[in-house]
């Protein structure tokens, strides 16, 4: 079986034209894989089993929808499939990596290049613009805050994706919840990574604004073709998912 490596992003295919009879058959290979995945976090010598086997594979482009009851382990797995914690057994195979053999280094390199990160309280940094905020990726990657023309028309080009051309300049206290929700998508795909983690995204917002948020993340889905894994209580929006994988007490039910 030949694997073919075909662009700078982490996708690669599978010939499986031998293995049917039929002819070259292209077959994406998954961009997350997990395989027998366990965590637990330990408190006063007690074992506390968070996570118990999971395995689960993810397509390149896919939107998935993680469910489940609070404490059921959702953000226990995002914060793992993000590289931001490590499983206590078990692999994560991230972009072709199996994550158990990189050294801290790379893997804040991998995380900070492949992954976008949105989070329910937004997690901007309050005495940077939006403007800088959403270069915050660009500034840990080349370690200073230098701040290039290129750069800030790539960012200002992003603000102006998510509606927010005209606020470049204004502080996240300045704006409200949808607004620092947007900021914190436009920061969240400023390296182009292949991978967007959004947990409980529309969890601080109204109805209205909830949508809008969920409509600018079904377009990055659908249009710019990220790779989607969303963590919701909504069950409306967890519909817009290509597969919902439901989550109870550390293992899928569904
Ligand atoms: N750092 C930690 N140390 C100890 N226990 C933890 C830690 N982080 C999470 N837990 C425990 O792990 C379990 C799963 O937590 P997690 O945050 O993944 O749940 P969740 O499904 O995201 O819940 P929610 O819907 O409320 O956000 C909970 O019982 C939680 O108390
Ligand atoms: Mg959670």
């Amino acid at each position: 079986m030949s694997k073919k490596v075909i662009s700078n992003e982490q996708l690669s295919f599978d010939d499986i034209g031998g293995a049917t009879g039929l002819g070259p058959v292209m077959r994406p290979s998954p961009i997350i894989t997990v395989k027998n995945l366990n965590k637990s976090y330990y408190n006063s010598g007690q074992e506390l089993r968070v996570l118990k086997g999971l395995d689960l594979e993810f397509q390149p482009g896919e939107f998935i929808a993680i469910i489940g009851p609070s404490g059921a382990g959702k953000s226990t797995l995002l914060h793992i499939l993000g590289l931001l914690d490590q499983p206590s057994n078990g692999e994560l195979i991230f972009a072709g990596t199996n994550t158990k053999l990189l050294n801290d280094r790379e893997r804040a390199g991998l995380r900070n290049e492949k992954i976008g990160f949105i989070f329910q309280f937004y997690h901007l940094l309050p005495e940077f613009t939006m403007l800088e905020n959403v270069l915050m990726p660009q500034f840990i990657s080349q370690n200073n805050f230098r701040l290039l023309a290129t750069d800030r028309d790539k960012a200002s080009a992003i603000l102006g994706q998510v509606g927010l051309a005209e606020r470049m300049g204004h502080f996240p206290n300045q704006l409200s919840g949808g607004e620092q929700q947007r900021v914190a998508i436009a920061r969240s795909l400023f390296n182009d990574p292949g991978v967007i983690l959004a947990d409980e995204p529309t969890g601080n917002l109204d109805y209205k604004t909830s949508l809008e948020i969920i409509n600018i993340l079904h377009k990055i889905n659908k249009i710019n073709g990220k790779t989607l894994v969303m963590v919701t209580h909504n069950e409306e929006y967890s519909k817009k998912a290509d597969r919902i994988i439901k989550l109870k007490d550390g293992r899928i039910v569904q």
